[in-house]
């Protein structure tokens, strides 16, 4: 892979955490979700938590200076050293400026960006099935990718969670926020050249065979 950075472009429950996580793992380097990030910081009652809280309850986008705050910061962290993934990162035109004008900053060129296609009848059910394992993370669907013991995550056995923001009505305010300012950013990177289209409506462990096969490429 050429690039030092993936950028994951999607709907949510496109399947982007699933599929970086993959793709983390595979090349050794860190997955960096600000969604992941902020809903610890919520946990935690910090500062920046306190500030995104309401923003994330109600399934609309936190501001464009604390996400880029954040990822000025985690990027800048020696693990991102050799390449990274940004899950969920940008999701503004605003938000891409600035990642592109960090990138540059830390030499690390051009991204790569990924974007997850599904049919949006199919998001809803992901998300209202998703479950996710409070130890490490683990993602599980109970309609389309249950664990082995209801409630417990396969790998570790821990207490599986499900998102305070995968209730209905967040969702659609979800699908809102990224219909009206993330997909404006398909056309931003095609028009760069930078954009790959993945289908996102297959078996997971198929996209990930795609992914690798084409990052092995590109
Ligand atoms: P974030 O956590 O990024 O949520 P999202 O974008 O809504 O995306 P999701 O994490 O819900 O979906 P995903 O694409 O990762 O899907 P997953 O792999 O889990 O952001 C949450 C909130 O934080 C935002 O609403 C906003 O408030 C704030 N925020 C975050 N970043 C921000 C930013 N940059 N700017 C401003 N605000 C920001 O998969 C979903 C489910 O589907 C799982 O159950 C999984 O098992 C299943 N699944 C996955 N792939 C497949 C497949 N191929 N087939 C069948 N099932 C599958
Ligand atoms: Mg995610």
């Amino acid at each position: 892979m050429r690039s030092q950075a993936l950028i994951f472009l999607g709907a949510p429950g496109a399947g982007k955490g699933t599929q970086a996580r993959e793709v983390s793992k595979y090349y050794s380097i860190p997955q960096i979700s600000t969604g992941d990030i902020l809903r610890q910081a919520v946990r935690n009652g910090t500062p920046l938590g306190l500030a995104a809280k309401a923003k994330m309850e109600a399934g609309e986008l936190v501001p464009d200076e604390v996400v880029c705050g954040i990822v000025e910061q985690r990027i800048s962290q020696p693990d991102c050293l050799n390449g990274l993934i940004l899950d969920g990162f940008p999701r503004t035109l605003p938000q891409a400026e600035c990642v592109g004008d960090l990138l540059l900053a830390k030499g690390k060129g051009k991204p790569l960006v990924i974007d997850i296609k599904v049919d949006p009848e199919v998001l809803f059910k992901r998300l209202t099935g998703r479950r996710t394992c409070s130890l490490c993370g683990e993602i599980y669907n109970i309609y389309f990718n249950p664990p082995r013991v209801e409630g417990f995550c396969d790998k570790d056995g821990g207490k599986l969670f499900q998102r305070a923001d995968d209730s209905e009505e967040v969702i659609r305010q979800r699908m809102t926020a990224y219909e009206t300012e993330t997909s404006p950013l398909i056309v931003y990177y095609t028009s760069k050249g930078l954009l790959h289209v993945v289908e996102g409506d297959r078996r997971p462990e198929l996209i990930t065979k795609d992914l690798i096969e084409f990052l092995g490429k590109a």
